[in-house]
């Protein structure tokens, strides 16, 4: 979805080719998030710093892709003979990518929005304002002339309203932070915003409300050595070190420049200017809105540079289908209790809630919420948490599921339940995240940044922590001791067998040849591999654009046995569980009526589950029951990654698609 990044240097000689490169850059590492069109503003010419305004600056936007934003900006270049020499001792340069919501991708739809002729107000918003329709009507009574679809558009003109009518009442001169404050005391709705003018040389103000927002800090000290004794005031406050500053909606876009940064929070408005940073918190109380000053302190992003990058893969999602033996790794690292003669029991350790699990097993339900394969990914755990949590009863406890921890359905629900008093415990893979950041407590699975918008390790260790989510709050009852066992075991076995299905690379390649012309492709399962079916179902339609259908199999014949013929091919997955007679039975009437099988079977039953040897079977390893869905994934994300690639499709950024949906 829509990302934003902004490039502010101080103090720091930078030539205009380089403050490009850097705005490029931030936008190609939001690349992922899913998007249709872009822009960036920059300055026309050095202004002094202190002086009050300068020329307007240069706007560039585009639709389509980062590539063919530089392909314009590189020949407007050309034809007014810009120079990219030039060295600016201070610039705020910002950018944005937009997925398309209020009106088509079109360069007049892409951001920075503009608050008119002149470009006085420039703006980049990430979310959506849902009173943009009233603010607008205001608007053009006032005069103001729009240009765009977006709900953006009324956010620079506003900008523009309030700053000319603080200059007629001869105000004191009104800072570019007030400016905002006022600005976003007309806003509903969720947003990230950073804010250019030019009567604000070299100063950039951005604020947020329910969209994610994070400052990058970068010194730029020659003395290093130095560097330790420097706190995090000093970094934030006003003085005349060199440095950088980024601000982005996605903490992708800054760890290649600095890993100090600034989870900026709900309702707060930051103000880079004269090499310091200050934040305003905008509080409402009795009716009234005041600006207070916050102090807040740097986090270090723990992410590493290595992690955005694909390494020797040709794709992300190739990457991480194949990280998963590590991905799983650090998910349970320091989490399993080996055990050790009968006195020490296997068991799971997760700081992050074992002083809540008691709250948790009183509730009187456990409500799992997600969407897409965060979703299935309950699904798959939802058993295993049914057998082991035995009867719950009390409050309710909300457990919510999200990769990004940032999605905008998700965060709803989460407001909703916080709101009537449930536990809210969070499952994320991004730490400071919204959500990590609004439950009451919660489990981070570690499986290191997921770039490819089709979620596959992420999949892998949400069940995973899932599944230690049930030993956790199984782990008071004496009975199912052994069988919680066996799961621990399971577990720590678990990245071997991962290792071992990743070997059938090569022939999920040739499956995938013989698919490659195929309209449909059914996936039938049931128990903890209907989770399965459905995620599977989900990758191959996500990116390689082919119809695919996960279905429950107890449901075959009603309905979708009437699509069988000998040209449908139909998944069936049936690994040794509680289930595996019933999938057998499945396959013989598939069979029957001439359908066209690939049969997932545990190692050693292929030929059991095709006798006549007339199905494709796609042997893998045997776990225990409630981790098969972890193994069970793997080919199918293999077979989608390569019909990806054979049908000529974008693997990584799917048509339409957004990584993380940050609008409802
Ligand atoms: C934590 C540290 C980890 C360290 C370990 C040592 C963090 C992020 N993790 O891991 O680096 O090695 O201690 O014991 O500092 N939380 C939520 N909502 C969520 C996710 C998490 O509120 O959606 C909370 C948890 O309740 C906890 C904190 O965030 O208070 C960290 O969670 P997690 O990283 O899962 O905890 P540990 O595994 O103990
Ligand atoms: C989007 C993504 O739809 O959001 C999916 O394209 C993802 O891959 C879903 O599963 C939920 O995202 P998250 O971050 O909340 O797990």
């Amino acid at each position: 979805m829509c990302g934003i990044f902004a490039y502010l240097n101080f103090h720091a000689n930078k030539e205009r080719r380089h403050i490009l490169e850097v705005l490029f850059n931030g936008l190609r590492r939001l690349e992922y998030r899913g998007y249709d069109s872009a822009g960036i503003a920059i300055d026309d010419s050095l202004s002094p710093l202190h002086s009050t305004s300068s020329p307007p600056p240069l706007v560039f936007r585009q639709a389509g892709n980062i590539e063919s934003l530089v392909n314009s900006v590189n020949q407007e270049i050309t034809n007014t003979d810009l120079n990219l020499d030039e060295v600016f001792y201070f610039h705020a340069g910002i950018a944005h990518t937009r997925w398309a919501t209020h009106g088509e991708p079109a360069p007049r739809n892409s951001h920075p929005q503009s608050s008119g002729p002149g470009d006085d107000f420039l703006v980049v918003h990430n979310g959506v304002i849902t009173n943009y329709e009233v603010l607008k009507e205001t608007l053009v009574r006032h005069g103001f002339t729009f240009d765009s679809d977006t709900d953006t558009e009324v956010i620079p003109k506003l900008a523009k309203f309030v700053f000319d009518k603080a200059n007629e009442e001869g105000e004191q001169t009104v800072t570019f932070c007030e400016v905002v404050f006022e600005v976003m005391r007309h806003l509903e709705g969720a947003y990230a915003l950073i804010f250019k003018s030019w009567h604000y040389p070299n100063e950039l103000v951005a604020c947020k409300r329910g969209s994610p927002l994070l400052l990058g800090v970068k010194e730029l000290d020659q003395d290093k050595s130095n560097n330790h004794v420097f706190k995090d005031a000093h970094f934030l406050s006003k003085n005349d070190h060199p440095k950088e500053f980024f601000l982005s909606s996605d903490p992708h876009a800054l760890v290649e420049h600095t890993k100090k940064v600034l989870v900026i929070e709900d309702g707060e408005v930051v103000h880079l200017k004269d090499g310091g940073v200050s934040i305003l918190k905008f509080e409402r109380r009795n009716g009234s809105s005041r600006p207070a000053s916050v102090e807040r302190a740097l986090s270090v992003l723990e992410m590493e540079v290595e992690q955005i990058n694909k390494g020797k893969y040709d794709h992300y999602m190739q990457k991480e289908i194949h990280e998963q033996p590590e991905s799983l790794t650090t998910t349970m690292r320091g989490r399993l209790i080996r055990g050790g003669g009968s006195r020490k029991p296997k068991a799971v350790l997760l700081g992050g809630l074992k002083d809540h699990l008691k709250t948790i097993r009183r509730s009187r339900r456990i409500v799992f919420i997600g969407c897409g394969t965060s979703y299935n990914a309950a699904l798959a755990s939802r058993p295993i948490l049914e057998e082991l949590s035995g009867p719950i009863y009390r409050e309710d406890t909300a457990v919510f599921v999200s990769q990004s921890g940032e999605t905008a359905d998700t965060l709803l629900a989460l407001e909703y339940a916080r709101e009537n008093g449930a536990l809210c415990v969070g499952i994320t893979n991004t730490v400071g995240s919204s959500i990590a950041r609004k439950t009451h407590c919660g489990v981070h699975i570690n499986a290191g940044a997921e770039i490819g918008v089709a979620s596959t390790k992420a999949y892998t260790s949400q069940i995973v922590v899932m599944v230690m989510l049930a030993l956790a709050i199984g782990s008071d009852t004496i009975s199912s001791q052994t069988r919680r066992e066996a799961i621990v075991d399971g577990l720590l076995d678990l990245p071997n067998k991962v290792r071992e299905v990743l070997k059938l690379d090569e022939e999920m390649k040739d499956l995938a040849q013989l698919l490659i012309d195929e309209q449909s492709l059914l996936v039938f399962g049931r128990g903890y591999n209907y989770a399965t079916a459905l995620e599977g179902a989900l990758k191959v339609k996500e990116v390689s654009l082919m119809h695919s259908e996960g279905i429950l199999a107890g449901e075959m014949k009603h309905g979708p046995l009437a699509l069988v013929d000998e040209n449908l091919p139909i998944a069936v997955i049936a690994t040794r569980d509680a289930c595996f007679s019933k999938q057998q039975s499945v396959i013989q009437q598939l069979h029957a009526r001439k359908g066209r099988l690939i049969v997932m079977c545990s190692k050693g039953d292929a030929a059991s589950v095709s006798s006549s040897g007339s199905c494709r079977a796609i042997e893998v390893p045997q776990v225990e029951d409630c981790l098969q869905p972890v193994v069970n994934i793997v080919p199918l994300q293999l077979l989608a990654y390569h019909l990806t690639v054979l049908r000529g499709h974008n693997v990584d950024q799917p048509r339409n698609l957004a990584k993380s949906v940050t609008t409802q």
